[in-house]
């Protein structure tokens, strides 16, 4: 698959070049805009060492346009079960594939690949760009970086090895003219610090939850939450399609539990990235405790795969020794990994509820080997925010999400259970706009009675008429199961009309099976109802992808 190179994706961040500067492509591949915004970041440190960026879109190169570049760092994170994000799959099966043509010696590259350690397959795509390109020829300058969900630092230092030898190398290809050859990573800190004056990722903001409301009626399997933040004073602004970072805080019973482990009161000082803090608020605020890091596993002697409740179980039967020991490291970061902000899809727009941001949240609850387990995130929302009375948030933009440009152009928003939540900010914005277009949406989830998430305000707007269609699919109403793919098959003649009618499409929730399903039922309903062969309706999905009007939220 060759996408031609195509220059409107193509951004130069700076108008000014020097005309000595050193040429730097930035190829980023995202999925829900981290990757994009690290490549931009990339792009202001790089100039201010000299460097000439330019930021290009995964979805708008080809190897065989690579091959003319000279210098480039690939920024790329991984979602799903190790899958490349939707903008780089093209150009990821290209390199990928038998045959691919091969990269030039003088492409120099280094890889910064982002990931999560909870997944099996950590930064998969990142390392698949990085074999590829050595294999096919290209020049590896810097060993890639695999960054965590805390990629920050990882990635200031993979940044400042990899632009410090491009310019010696530089400097040594072409003896010449690059004139800061001296490097530092202040100008990464100077960036970080710019940002600390205002509220975001750098510095989240304490935001008061104003209401944490279950939406599902009696004897439902599930719980979901609405809950609603206030920006009020935080200067904070989203985009109906951006998605909201909250830095929850460990349940109570967990870090008692820890501290018990430990032999602490809680009371003991120690220092945090916060500066220094009682150990329960450390283990409460600071410290992920629902993945114990290998370091922690290692010193305990458990195998990898234990959770933290099981490391528990080990502090109670370890010796003394091994809980002093423990104590001590309790401060190495490599011991316990920093509490991670979650990502939840925004289902309000700005447009309608001015300096609010809500969300629509399910609480994870299982039970593993006769214990219960609790998501941190969701169960912090549920259970404790209101109380707390702020949760520290921080917007996350995703701009390959957003509901048409057009405000005459139809849409078609398939979100089952949660993947509602981006769809309700959609008609929010278009209700709050006036916007002309259609808008049809597929819903389901387990039980009509108990699971119908918003349907107050969903039979509302198809009374006003906001809303054109709405099919919902309750997979457990009835002895056979339906999803929200069966109603799009029944429904293809129409969803084919509003496709020729220039209709965007949208899916939002699980990426392992539901979109995937949902993915090919589309290509079947243009294939049957577009009379077209499957590689026609393939052709047909990519053009749409291309004309930004497929858009995926999936997780
Ligand atoms: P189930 O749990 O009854 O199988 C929201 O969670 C809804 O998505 C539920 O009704 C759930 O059905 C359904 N669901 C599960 N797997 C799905 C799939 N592969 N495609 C579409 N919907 C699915």
């Amino acid at each position: 698959c060759r996408t031609p190179l195509d220059q409107s994706k193509i951004e130069n961040p700076e108008s000014k070049i020097p005309a000595a500067a050193t040429p730097l492509t930035i190829l980023w591949g995202s999925q829900t805009g981290t990757a994009e915004s690290l490549a931009k970041q990339a792009a202001k440190t790089a100039t201010s060492k000299g460097f000439t960026p330019t930021i290009l879109d995964m979805a708008a190169a080809s190897p065989a346009d690579l091959a003319a570049h000279e210098n480039v760092l690939v920024i790329t994170s991984t979602y799903g079960e190790g899958e490349p994000p939707d903008n780089a799959k093209a150009l990821y099966d290209a390199v990928l594939a038998d045959g691919a043509p091969a990269l030039p010696g003088s492409l120099r590259y280094s890889v910064c690949a982002l990931g999560d350690t909870n997944y099996e397959a950590f930064c998969q795509c990142g390392k698949a760009f990085d074999e590829a390109f050595a294999k096919l020829g290209a020049t590896r300058i810097a060993e890639r970086v695999d960054c965590d969900v805390d990629y920050d630092e990882p990635f200031a230092t993979w940044l400042e090895q990899a632009l410090t030898t491009l310019q010696k190398s530089e400097v040594g290809s072409k003896k010449n003219e690059v004139t800061s050859a001296a490097t530092s990573t202040s100008d990464f800190k100077l960036q970080t610090s710019d940002l600390d004056a205002a509220y975001g990722r750098a510095r989240p903001f304490p935001a008061p939850v104003l209401t944490v409301r279950n939406l599902n009626g009696a004897g439902s399997a599930k719980e979901v939450n609405h809950v609603e933040f206030s920006l009020t004073g935080s200067g904070l602004t989203y985009e109906a399609g951006d998605a909201l970072s909250v830095i929850p805080h460990n349940c109570p019973e967990l870090v008692a539990g820890v501290l018990q482990a430990l032999g602490c009161d809680g009371e003991e000082a120690v220092t945090t990235a916060n500066g220094e803090l009682p150990l329960r608020t450390a283990l409460t605020t600071c410290f992920d405790l629902g993945k114990p890091t290998k370091t922690l596993l290692e010193l305990l002697q458990l195998p990898a795969s234990d959770t933290t409740l099981d490391v528990l179980d080990a502090l109670h039967a370890a010796c003394p020794a091994a809980i002093e020991n423990l104590k001590s490291q309790i401060q190495n970061p490599d011991f316990l990994r920093k509490l991670a902000p979650r990502l939840y899809s925004i289902s309000s727009s700005p447009k309608a509820h001015a300096d609010q941001v809500h969300l629509t949240v399910g609480a994870v609850r299982y039970d593993h080997g006769g214990r219960p387990r609790k998501g941190v995130c969701s169960t912090f929302l549920a259970e404790r925010a209101l109380a707390a009375g702020t949760a520290h948030v921080f917007v996350h933009s995703n701009k390959a999400f957003r509901p048409p440009a057009d405000p005459t152009a139809p849409m078609i928003m398939v979100g089952p259970g949660t993947g509602i939540a981006p769809f309700r900010a959609f008609l929010q914005e278009r209700e709050a706009t006036a916007a002309a277009g259609r808008n049809w949406l597929f819903f389901g989830d387990q039980h009509a009675a108990s699971d119908y998430l918003y349907q107050d305000q969903i039979a509302a707007w198809q009374k006003t008429g906001l809303l054109h269609r709405v099919d919902t699919a309750f997979s457990r109403d009835q002895a056979e199961k339906i999803y929200v793919q069966d109603r799009m098959r029944e429904a293809g003649a129409e969803l084919w009309q509003w496709l020729e009618d220039g209709a965007h499409f949208y899916v939002c929730g699980d990426a392992k099976r539901m979109a995937k399903d949902v993915d090919l039922a589309l290509h079947d309903i243009i294939a049957t109802h577009g009379q077209k062969t499957a590689e026609q309706a393939a052709a047909y999905v990519n053009a749409l992808k291309a004309a930004k009007r497929y858009g995926r939220d999936v997780y």
